[in-house]
């Protein structure tokens, strides 16, 4: 089988060329601006791909999940930033014991989490690194920008945990509807960090990492003087939130889904054999929505994915349509962070001949727990 038409469906895929003009593009944003690039690695779970982003530049990696940390740093990746506070028994002493092969920095936005890690680690003799997580305004983690210093403050009675910069995510970006609004936001993110790196200063810190992610305002944080880290993560594959909200224009979408037709139960409605659990649900963020629908469908406008069954898609026929049972269709997800964490593997293909597949070998739920 040469060409991804030949695919049993449903079948996730991935042009690699978007792909690699994706990964080039952002590290050049990167290097040109002398920002080092540490991706968020949950938009692809993949290995493969992570070894990419290191080709092209990046220093490190963002993980969103303790299985991301494991897979990477099992496969021999060495600097790892997780993105969130670690408060369980078990998941600290996960993360701490993946700080003996690898550089691991954490994150806290407050005292209770902070003291679990600082126990654990005075027990094992570890030290290690940490970035207060700022609220730009997604009002999810995070302490206010003029309250850093007072959070740092109190972290220093913790002797094995090291401060070691700041760091914020824009998430709210995915609630706005114009570019106008995205720059909003990432003036918004850009001064966050800039006032808690202010009133740290002032206070006698030293911020080594100013560190923020988001694909939607990468091209501005990138143009920052003082931000020195992105850390953005859909970039990788774009998606029909980011066409949406004007970030790239369609053609940039490089992870896909190929489905087919399976019945055209009444005049203006075909079905295909691809639902939720090949797509996801997302249709926007934080109760916005600029989709229509669950998905682009490649070269039909006319076809609008209007409702998804778990393993079943309605597609709306608006206008004329060649399209008939048994035919192949390739639709761009709304969230492709959300859709490659539905398969086991990503077809990589050229043009449409496939190259090699790329398992998504770092998902949650990957890895038995050690039962005792
Ligand atoms: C803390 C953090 N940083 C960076 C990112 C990457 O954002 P994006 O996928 O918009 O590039 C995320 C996404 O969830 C995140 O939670």
């Amino acid at each position: 089988m040469t060409n991804i038409s030949e695919l049993p469906t449903p079948a996730s895929l991935v042009d690699l060329d978007k792909l690699e003009k994706n990964l080039r593009e952002m590290a050049d944003l990167c290097r040109e601006n002398k920002k080092q690039l540490w991706p968020m690695v949950k938009t692809h779970k993949s290995t493969q791909i992570a070894k990419m982003q290191l080709d092209f530049g990046a220093k490190g990696f963002l993980v969103g999940t303790i299985d991301e940390a494991e897979k990477l740093v099992e496969c021999g990746f060495k600097e790892i930033m997780y993105a969130y506070p670690v408060a369980s028994k078990e998941n600290i002493e996960r993360i701490l014991s993946l700080a003996k092969n690898a550089h691991v920095i954490l994150s806290f936005d407050g005292k209770e989490a902070a003291s679990k890690v600082e126990e654990a680690c005075s027990k094992i003799g570890l030290y290690i690194e940490y970035l207060i997580i700022i609220d730009s305004g997604l009002h999810r983690f995070g302490v206010a920008p003029e309250k850093a210093p007072e959070l740092v403050t109190e972290l220093k009675e913790f002797n094995h945990l090291k401060f070691k910069g700041i760091a914020t995510h824009p998430g709210h970006v995915y609630a706005k509807t114009s570019i106008d609004e995205v720059k909003a936001v990432a003036e918004e993110e850009a001064q966050a960090l800039h006032i808690a790196l202010k009133y740290l200063e002032k206070e006698g810190f030293t911020v080594d990492i100013i560190a923020t992610g988001s694909t939607p305002t990468a091209a501005f944080a990138a143009k920052d003087d003082k931000i020195n880290i992105l850390r953005p993560g859909n970039y990788v594959f774009y998606d029909a939130i980011q066409v949406a909200l004007g970030i790239v224009p369609e053609e940039r979408c490089a992870l896909t889904v190929l489905a087919t037709v399976i019945a055209h139960p009444r005049e203006d409605m075909i079905i295909i054999d691809a639902g939720s659990k090949c797509f996801g649900l997302d249709k926007g963020a934080h109760g916005v929505s600029l989709t229509t629908g669950y998905g682009i469908v490649k070269g039909h406008p006319e076809l609008i994915i209007e409702s998804l069954s778990e393993e079943v898609g309605k597609v709306r026929i608006t206008r004329n349509t060649n399209v008939k049972v048994g035919d192949k269709i390739e639709v761009i997800p709304n969230h492709a962070c959300s859709c490659a964490n539905m398969t086991s593997f990503l077809v990589g293909h050229r043009n449409g001949i496939i190259e090699k597949v790329l398992p998504v070998d770092a998902r949650g739920g990957s890895r038995i727990p050690m039962l005792k």
